[in-house]
């Protein structure tokens, strides 16, 4: 039965996640995947989310099914804080949201509704992506090419060659973009290129997949979700995949949502009910504890303004240790464009390490990046700073 199954590797970040739970050096560090660890390098437990989950084990509910789609509260919560409080959008029931397993779990649902509606479609990922998202359209069914998107030179996105890219797509393409916090490279659109770029995915009629799985990690809620809003203005049709496993810090509780945001309410019940079914017949209805957590916190003011004064200090501790790294990095490497993870947002940066520099870093000095060169910034702290520094130059000077 099994002895065709062809052999094949698990994606860099989960076969590293497996590497680095077997090593048994003490002194082990995991730069490789996207978590983020507070000063002292553990995975935080939010003040709000401690809060909300007291309140919750006192409710004492029965644990029974959750619907399909999840909760209203939950839902409604989720689109607040992709469109923002009070947007014409949230009372023009085009959209529709759906609770998911993480935002791997709405990327995954979102790719099955598409294939059902557009088969045979190109799927364009930016090159780079997250290593998750080509495979996960491929899977659903689609043909995945890449759009030119990072600048090794700058460090940061190279809009002119990309957007030539898209203009050569077939209309009916779908474009998996990242609103914010680019996952792997940490190079953002500026909001000038994105004003330009939704009008222009309109006119070339392609259908953005939005992925925001860094919410706040960037600039602030709002203004990370700035390239949603402008969509949603825009009036086009598209799908956003949101994650809470970071903003959160609930990795392992997989909250996410799918959002698809149709022309009228019409289309928003015909393409919800196809959702709903595409669920049920996946893994019939989602998780309740993250989502309930997420919901106890989103849904009472002083719960939610303490969870986005936290975030926000997740946020400065990253950009600071950001300055710090690129700051020595340059001075001890000028050559190697460091400087360029100052200004890169959310939780990664694209050092430019090659694969051999990436594991001789792991190999030598016990702490593990991408082979791609990306690190998890979020992931370095005052403690470890100088070994991580220390590290990367010795991986550096070969
Ligand atoms: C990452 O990019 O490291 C995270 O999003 C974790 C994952 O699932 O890959």
């Amino acid at each position: 039965l099994f002895a065709g199954i062809q052999d094949a590797p698990l994606d860099p970040i989960m076969r590293l996640f497996e590497a680095f739970n077997a090593d048994t050096r003490p002194g082990k560090l995991n730069l490789a995947i996207g978590v983020y660890t507070d000063a002292e390098g553990k995975v935080p437990r939010l003040r709000a989310v401690q809060e909300a989950e007291k309140r919750w084990i006192e409710k004492g509910l029965p644990k029974t099914y959750r619907p399909i789609e999840g909760t209203k509260p939950f839902r409604d919560a989720v689109q607040a804080l992709l469109f923002g409080d009070g947007a014409p959008i949230l009372s023009q029931n085009r959209a529709a949201t759906l609770q998911s397993v993480g935002g791997t779990g709405a990327l995954k649902i979102g790719a099955d509704v598409l294939a059902k509606l557009r088969p045979g479609a190109t799927v364009a990922v930016s090159d780079p992506t997250w290593e998750n998202h080509r495979a996960l359209f491929t899977q659903a069914g689609f043909t995945v090419t890449e759009y030119p998107y990072f600048s090794a030179d700058t460090g940061g996105v190279d809009y002119p060659a990309m957007r030539a890219a898209l203009a050569a797509l077939p209309a009916g393409s779908i474009v998996v973009l990242h609103a914010c916090c680019h996952n792997p490279t940490g190079a953002d659109l500026t909001a000038e290129e994105w004003a330009d770029l939704v009008p222009f995915l309109r006119e070339k009629g392609l259908i953005p997949f939005l992925d925001i799985a860094y919410q706040g990690f960037g600039i602030d809620l709002d203004a990370d979700a700035a390239p949603v809003r402008l969509l949603a203005e825009s009036g086009q049709e598209f799908f956003v995949a949101s994650s809470f496993s970071k903003s959160f810090s609930l990795y392992g509780e997989r909250v996410g949502a799918l959002t698809v945001v149709a022309s009228d309410p019409a289309m928003r019940a015909k393409v919800e009910a196809l959702a709903k079914r595409l669920v049920r017949w996946s893994y019939s209805n989602p998780v309740t504890h993250g989502a309930a957590i997420v919901e106890i916190v989103l849904t009472d003011p002083a719960l939610k303004a303490d969870w986005v004064k936290e975030l926000g200090e997740m946020r400065e501790r990253i950009k600071e240790m950001r300055v710090r790294m690129a700051d020595s990095l340059h001075q001890r490497h000028p050559d190697r464009g460091f400087e360029a993870i100052k200004a890169q947002k959310g939780m990664f940066s694209y050092t430019g390490l090659s694969p051999e520099e990436a594991v001789k870093l792991r190999e030598e000095h016990e702490v593990y990046a991408l082979e791609t060169g990306r690190i998890c910034v979020a992931a370095v702290n005052t403690h470890n700073i100088d070994r991580v520094l220390d590290a990367i130059d010795g991986a550096v000077k070969g």
